[in-house]
């Protein structure tokens, strides 16, 4: 559709800021294992649906998404400019078992390799630190016309050992990001988009935890707009997958415009491939869930032409 073409041609500075304004969603959806990339891409094109595909530290090193290289070769093959961009997801500066991580090396990959985004996870330092960090990979990326996405607060989860009950966590409030802290480090960064923490949380990636449903998340939606209305770019919302759908819809018209979505994909792909032994097996169930996450949950199909009309 000739229409599309004007997403092709934006920037997903502009993408995003549109999607920011008009409250459409714009998931991002983790590639554990390389050939969901082309899995995904078809059920976009079906359901002529945006989106990001992303790819974390932990796709590589827990599952099988192998490189930052191989993803965006991979990416490279099958996405579709018209309806993808492709976002390097969490790189911590502290990882999730507490080591330091050479984060520099690894923003400076995925520019190199031409990702259209990446992610500095700061969320593990102080304040200050924070700001550091992500202000200096602000400069770097800004340059290259790359946007940067930055955490404040923890979305718990990703940690090895047992999380407190979830209920306990989201009546505590423990670990949200504070409306004020948000509204300075936005002022003192210059990011682009924020991970924000409101009572979402992540699915679990390693041990047995990593198999099993995840927890049924809900958020605090009056804490959200306290963000919002404090900080005035989009944000995002990490954990994406098993978030109630009354809470997910109220969010987005709330300033969330970017939600992560990784296990319960992951987790459909695995199924399939555990059923048939084959990766079109794996991919036949993956695009069933997708289509059901896209259609029946977000409401999202037809998005892209929404996008593109206000363009
Ligand atoms: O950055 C990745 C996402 O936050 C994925 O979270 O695995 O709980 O869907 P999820
Ligand atoms: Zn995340």
């Amino acid at each position: 559709m000739a229409i599309l073409e004007k997403l092709e041609k934006a920037s997903l500075r502009e993408i995003m800021q549109v999607a920011f304004r008009e409250h459409i969603l714009v998931p991002a959806f983790n590639v554990a294992y390389l050939p969901m990339v082309a899995g995904i891409v078809e059920v976009l094109r079906e359901c002529q649906t945006f989106a990001l595909l992303e790819v974390s530290r932990p796709d590589i090193t827990r599952f099988g998404a192998e490189s930052f290289r191989a993803v965006k070769e991979e990416y490279d093959r099958f996405g579709d400019p018209k309806l993808t961009r492709l976002h390097q997801d969490h790189v911590p500066v502290i990882d999730e078992e507490g080591a330091m991580v050479d984060w520099r090396a690894l923003i400076e990959e995925a520019l190199q390799l031409g990702y259209h985004s990446v992610m500095i996870d700061g969320s593990r330092l102080s304040f200050a630190e924070n700001v550091r960090v992500t202000k200096e990979v602000g400069e770097k990326a800004h340059k290259l016309g790359v946007c940067v996405e930055a955490e404040l607060g923890a979305v718990l989860g990703h940690e090895a050992g047992p999380l407190p009950p979830y209920e306990e966590l989201f009546a505590s409030g423990k670990g949200f990001t504070s409306p004020e802290e948000a509204a300075q480090f936005v002022r003192e960064t210059g990011v682009d988009w924020l991970s924000i923490a409101v009572g979402n949380i992540h699915g679990a990636i390693s041990g047995v935890a990593k198999d099993a449903k995840k927890v049924e998340a809900r958020l605090n939606i009056e804490h959200l707009q306290k963000i919002q209305s404090l900080t005035g770019i989009p944000l995002v919302l990490h954990g994406g997958s098993g978030i109630k759908k009354q809470y997910v819809l109220e969010a987005i018209r709330n300033g969330i415009t970017k939600i992560n979505v990784g296990t319960e994909i992951r987790q459909a792909y695995e199924q399939g491939w555990r059923e048939s032994g084959t990766v079109l097996g794996a991919q036949k169930v993956l695009r069933q869930r997708l289509r059901e996450l896209i259609q029946d949950y977000y409401g999202i199909q037809g998005s892209a032409l929404r996008l593109a009309e206000k363009l």
